[in-house]
């Protein structure tokens, strides 16, 4: 393992990152996630909680005691393994590929934390939680943290309906511990018996919404998903809490959605507590 003085003006404190990988630049990935995609995973996690402990701010101090139970909850080990395979090109991940950014855990778990303290998740009794293109299962973990109970979905492998092995987002849901199951939302396709309701569904950039040309479903087409979550997939007063992505959705579909969400904002997150106006 290489050690490189990365950050050190940055962070007076914790500056030395140990590198399981050496880093390298990577044509798809911003160079915010470089320590974190190449780093120490213990490293990483106790550079953004010695940051955290030096201010008084209360998400900071949110997020300190979230980065110590994540060292606590993910083996540093195995995740150093994961990205000597992942990165070595030996497996399936494409290197020139944007997925690379999401072996970083300081930025995600970071903005997802941020998610569910947004929708209150700290502040709730247990619920049963469905992320929709879960991927590397960034929310689920943060979720379990405040005592929830998450599935996560991905779109199967096409060659046999499962979640693909070897996948980088398969390894990430190995590794943070995170129940995952296959699925790929189709528009006008109800989704499957889940054996159980949700208090929330959630879907942060899961691309779902497009049709197999990869259009941006019509308002027809989100009245129909909308529905059945009401009737089949969530409890009385279940929610839906989304990101939704600039490029697969029109400005009709976006006002149409807008006028009927509790929160919204110009990131395209948008928050429904009433789902029987769409029954
Ligand atoms: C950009 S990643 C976002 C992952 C994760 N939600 C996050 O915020 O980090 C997009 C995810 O959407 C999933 N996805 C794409 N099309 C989908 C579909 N039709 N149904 C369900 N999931 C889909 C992908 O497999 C991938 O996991």
């Amino acid at each position: 393992m290489s050690t490189s003085p990365v950050n050190q003006n940055e962070q007076d404190n914790h500056s030395m990152i140990r590198f399981r990988v050496e880093p390298r630049p990577l044509p798809a990935v911003k160079d915010l996630h470089l320590d974190g995609v190449f780093g120490n995973f213990d490293d990483i996690v106790d550079r953004e909680i010695a940051a955290c402990e030096k201010s008084e701010d209360k998400f900071d101090q949110e997020k300190a005691r979230f980065f110590r139970y994540l060292k606590s909850h993910v083996d540093s080990q195995k995740f150093g393994e994961m990205q000597e395979f992942q990165l070595s090109g030996q497996g399936k991940l494409r290197l020139e590929s944007d997925m690379v950014k999401y072996i970083d855990p300081a930025i995600w778990f970071d903005s997802k934390l941020r998610m569910a303290l947004r929708v209150g998740l700290n502040r709730r009794d247990p619920i049963d939680i469905l992320d929709i293109g879960t991927g590397p299962a960034h929310f689920p973990v943060v979720a379990e943290f405040y005592g929830h109970r998450v599935i996560g979905t991905d779109v199967p492998y096409k060659r046999t309906g499962e979640l693909e092995p070897g996948n980088l987002y398969e390894a990430l849901g190995q590794l943070y511990k995170v129940s995952r199951i296959p699925l790929r939302i189709e528009q006008y396709v109800p989704l499957p018996d889940f054996g159980r309701r949700f208090g929330m569904v959630t879907a942060f950039l899961a691309a779902f919404n497009v049709d197999s040309e990869g259009k941006p479903w019509t308002i027809d087409a989100w009245k129909f998903f909308l529905k059945d979550l009401h009737d089949n997939v969530l409890a009385e007063g279940g929610e839906l809490f989304m990101s939704l992505a600039n490029g697969k959705l029109t400005d009709e579909v976006w006002d149409y959605l807008s006028e009927r969400a509790v929160f919204t904002n110009k990131h395209r997150v948008i928050h429904f507590t009433d789902l029987a106006q769409f029954a």
